[in-house]
């Protein structure tokens, strides 16, 4: 390995991260055939095969991974190191990856602006998706830090509640049950429901909360999207539940009403966590302080008026 270099390694990495050597050519603006040779001269560095080629798949080999996961802890600690030198020098510098739940979409960007702003020298990755795929990154190891409603069942993390994050019923301004109190939850399997996709953390807490009380919905429309659902209620299709959070400031929240449902809101948080054994990083750990302070404040304007 002395002969191989650290520009081998990288190409080698984003080979290896896309399993293509035309998408790796596009990331790093070099021609295929420059990629081919470097990973070629560093595959005889190692002397065994890195790269197994299946019809038109590239496949990992048991060589390849262990690389792979060996070049990951040496650019992060590279990168580490980078935030260090820049920490000396009076700067925050580096970049952090960040992957959240959809509902954070309303929160976070506005707070990323801030934070930008305070500090422009730290870069943002920041991944919007829905629980289950939030889990599969979380045991990649791929981000930073994770946000999400529903702590993992397993693995060793740090973790900690910053912010409220109930589930509403949700039905057009117009529904006949908009003005009526106290719905007893049995009511809801009368209605055409809008259910989010399977790995959504909102459909696992409603489901348990429909299975614990024996109530099963007459699910007309499934959707991947919160904004997709809120349209659907809006245009008359039916009832949903989505977290309060999705009720942004955009118009179409003018046209829904939250019902009062009995079970309902379902209590939830949204927790910021990432892996015990992880080392964070100078710049990950800044921006942890940030979100818990901006959290804290949130929380504060929001008790105020019910003073
Ligand atoms: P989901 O999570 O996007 O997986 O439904 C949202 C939430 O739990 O608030």
């Amino acid at each position: 390995m002395k002969q191989a270099t650290l520009h081998q390694l990288k190409v080698f990495e984003v080979v290896a991260r896309h399993k293509s050597f035309t998408r790796a050519a596009e990331e790093l603006f070099l021609t295929q055939p420059t990629i081919s040779m470097q990973v070629k001269q560093l595959t005889k560095a190692v002397g065994l095969p890195l790269f197994e080629q299946v019809g038109k798949r590239l496949y990992l080999t048991d060589a390849g991974q262990e690389l792979l996961a060996t070049c990951q802890e040496i650019f992060e600690r590279l990168e580490q190191f980078e935030m260090k030198i820049a920490d000396f020098k009076g700067l925050k510098q580096g970049r952090v990856r960040l992957s959240a739940i959809t509902t954070t979409k309303y929160f976070i960007p506005r707070l990323l602006g801030s934070f930008c702003q305070r500090y422009p020298g730290i870069d943002i990755e920041f991944k919007v998706t829905n629980h289950e795929k939030i889990l599969s990154r979380l045991s990649e190891n791929l981000d930073d830090l994770y946000i999400l409603s529903q702590l993992p069942e397993q693995g060793d993390i740090n973790y900690q509640a910053f912010l409220d994050n109930p589930l509403v019923v949700l039905a057009s301004i117009d529904h006949p049950l908009a003005h009526e109190k106290n719905i007893p939850l049995q009511r809801l399997a009368g209605e055409p429901f809008i259910m989010r996709e399977p790995g959504s953390g909102t459909r696992s807490a409603v489901q348990q909360l429909f299975d614990q009380h024996g109530v099963s919905v007459k699910v007309k429309l499934e959707l991947g999207s919160n904004e997709a659902i809120k349209q659907a209620i809006a245009g008359g299709f039916g009832i949903s539940v989505l977290s309060r959070h999705t009720l942004g400031l955009e118009g179409i929240s003018q046209q829904l009403a939250i019902l009062d449902v009995e079970g309902f809101p379902i209590q939830r948080d949204w927790y910021v966590l990432y892996p015990a054994g992880k080392q964070l990083s100078i710049v990950a750990n800044t921006f942890l302080e940030f979100l818990l302070e901006a959290a804290k404040q949130m929380a504060t304007q929001t008790a105020e008026p019910s003073l």
